[in-house]
């Protein structure tokens, strides 16, 4: 199936329209009661508003492009499926990223939709409907915060950079307790100041404004990048695997930067630290 531009436009105007009706319960849930149940570990939390919301973009949807793909987190989850991407336009939904900052009623999340098309990503959405701000890209046509360009930053150097780190995941296996432990340390020392916000679409949202220089998230899922990824890339950032050498968003261990100068600094770095922490758990044992 081929795309125009014409047909990624409206297919992205549609999910905008969408998106800002899914806010509307978004609002609600945030500032209202919720439930709230652990899925396969216990740190790992749904709401009632992550299912409504994600079940209420799926057949928004579905009904408008019955032929289009969707992968969307709570679905995934629920089927215990796995997420296979075709060459078919497929959406990319995670409803509420940033749960445990929703639950909390701390105000960084966001919902996030990505578009793929011929396995490639072509349009991203990432939209906080508490400061109302929605994030927005088109492939090759650069990226927008309400409507107005948006671009990375201009810093270079690590030392003057500011950086998001998210090891919510890693968090809870004890075997990696080291190696996060060594990239803190060494981040915090070669930069100018490290952030956790605990939204990896909102993380990359900042830095396609410029609000972040860089970020290194590691084992996300395709939903929590699909959107933010294009976002960062239209607007004139630079996004690298942490280990290989392409980067997969279907698999992603994330590096997004103002420019490629700092994402390979910042690359190098975490490869150089898990490498002596390696070597220091040798010669422990
Ligand atoms: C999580 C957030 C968080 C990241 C986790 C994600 P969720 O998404 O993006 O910042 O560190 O790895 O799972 O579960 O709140 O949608
Ligand atoms: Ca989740
Ligand atoms: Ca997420
Ligand atoms: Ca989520």
């Amino acid at each position: 199936i081929m795309s125009n531009e014409i047909d990624i436009r409206n297919y992205i105007e549609f999910a905008k329209e969408l998106t800002l009706k899914a806010g509307e319960i978004f609002k609600c849930g945030f500032e209202g009661q919720k439930i709230v149940e652990a899925k396969e570990h216990e740190w790992d939390l749904v709401t009632d508003y992550d299912k409504k919301i994600e079940k209420q973009l799926i057949s928004g949807l579905k009904s408008k492009f019955p032929d289009h793909e969707i992968i969307g987190e709570e679905d995934t989850a629920e089927g215990k499926k796995e997420p296979v991407l075709t060459d078919k336009p497929t959406w990319i939904i995670d409803p509420i990223d940033g749960t445990l900052n929703f639950i909390n009623s701390f105000p960084e999340t966001c919902i996030s939709i990505g578009l793929a098309i011929c396995k490639e990503l072509s349009g991203g959405i990432i939209y906080n409907p508490l400061s109302d701000e929605m994030y927005t890209a088109i492939k090759g046509q650069g990226a927008f915060l309400n409507g107005k360009p948006i671009h990375t930053s201009c810093v270079t150097e690590l030392k003057k950079a500011l950086i998001e780190l998210e090891f919510f995941s890693l968090r809870f296996s004890s075997k990696n307790r080291d190696i996060i432990l060594g990239r803190l340390d060494a981040v915090l020392h070669a930069s100018r100041g490290i952030r956790h916000i605990g939204s990896a679409a909102m993380a990359l949202a900042y830095v396609a404004k410029g609000a972040l220089d860089s970020l290194h998230m590691d084992h996300l899922q395709p939903w929590d990048v699909a959107a933010g990824v294009l976002i960062v890339r239209e607007a004139g950032g630079a996004v690298l695997d942490a280990k290989e050498e392409r980067y997969d968003f279907m698999k992603p261990n994330t590096i997004a930067a103002a420019n490629c100068t700092l994402a390979m600094e910042i690359k190098e770095l975490i490869n150089n630290t898990d490498l002596k922490t390696m070597r220091k758990r040798l010669t422990r044992t």
